[in-house]
């Protein structure tokens, strides 16, 4: 891992002091955020994580490479939004932890009058979040769930940023795969689709069971890992998640093919097609 420490590391001190560890912050138990952290390159993750992705890398050697292919997608996403789409709200659902071109850094690049509303369930993204927004007034940082949207959209920092009567994004970035069948993941981006007014956009990516062997071994590395879930749903089940929607083109596709910039990671892998992601416009 990397030398010097992260923002985290430097929270909770050495992985060997444990007895600095704050209680929100359990160093034994996988975090889907610090999991993806460490495939981004980060410096927030602990020895339970890396070990997590190390079993990924050995059924899929390129596995890490699927978040970073993810993020890519995430912030060419932001720029098409923002940039051709005229969209100045954003809610950011699972957002992880802070990284290089964090959304609202990407936003406020091309219109720095955009608002961001971050929402994340793991109580460390919160804890970074609020340090890195402490000096912008566009944007706010939420401990909530998903599965609870009234906390979401009800929230007051939600309600102060975001005028849900005007055009606004939701981003469902890497997080409906961690839905289980019985939390019913079409049914939460159903009732986030209806919270949207006309003109409001849907961003969803997920990992993708793309009919590869390797695909469903992945998924169970997910699954034994500790993070709880190994939902790598196909093509056909993750297209619902657009229901009534206008897909903005290419459509929902491997983030390879999603109006790539020149910083997409190894273009070629063929990994990619076991992560999907898409825009859609409500008409
Ligand atoms: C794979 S990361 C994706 C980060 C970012 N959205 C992106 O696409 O680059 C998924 C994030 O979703 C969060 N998450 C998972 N389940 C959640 C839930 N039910 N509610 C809120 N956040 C959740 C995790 O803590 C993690 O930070």
């Amino acid at each position: 891992m990397t030398d010097s420490p992260g923002p985290l590391q430097r929270l909770v001190g050495s992985e060997a002091g444990a007895d600095h560890v704050p209680a929100e912050v359990n160093t034994e138990k996988v975090s889907i955020a610090r999991i993806y952290d460490f495939a981004l390159g980060g410096k927030d993750n602990f020895a339970v994580d890396r070990a997590a992705a190390a079993a990924m890398t050995e059924v899929v050697p390129e596995a890490m490479l699927l978040a970073k292919a993810n993020r890519h997608f995430l912030r060419q996403a932001v720029r098409y939004l923002v940039g051709e789409a005229g969209i100045r709200q954003i809610v950011d659902i699972g957002s992880g932890l802070p990284t290089a071109g964090n959304v609202h850094e990407i936003a406020q690049e091309v219109a720095p009058e955009t608002r961001v509303v971050y929402v994340d369930n793991d109580p460390i993204v919160l804890a970074h979040g609020r340090a890195l927004l402490a000096s912008n007034d566009r944007t706010a940082f939420l401990k909530a769930d998903l599965r609870e949207p009234e906390a979401i959209f009800g929230h007051p920092d939600t309600e102060r940023l975001i005028d849900q009567s005007e055009p606004f994004a939701v981003l469902l970035g890497g997080i409906l795969m961690h839905l289980e069948d019985e939390e019913d993941p079409e049914g939460v981006a159903a009732g986030i689709r209806d919270r949207l007014p006309s003109g409001g956009f849907l961003l969803v990516s997920n990992t993708c069971d793309n009919g590869e062997p390797r695909a469903m071994e992945l998924s169970q590395v997910f699954a034994d890992s500790g993070m709880g879930t190994r939902c790598f749903r196909t093509w056909d089940e993750q297209i619902r998640y657009f229901d009534g929607l206008e897909l903005v083109d290419p459509g929902l596709v491997p983030h390879n093919e999603w109006r790539v910039g020149p910083d997409m990671p190894e273009p070629n892998s063929p990994a990619h097609a076991m992560h999907i992601g898409g825009v859609g416009r409500k008409p």
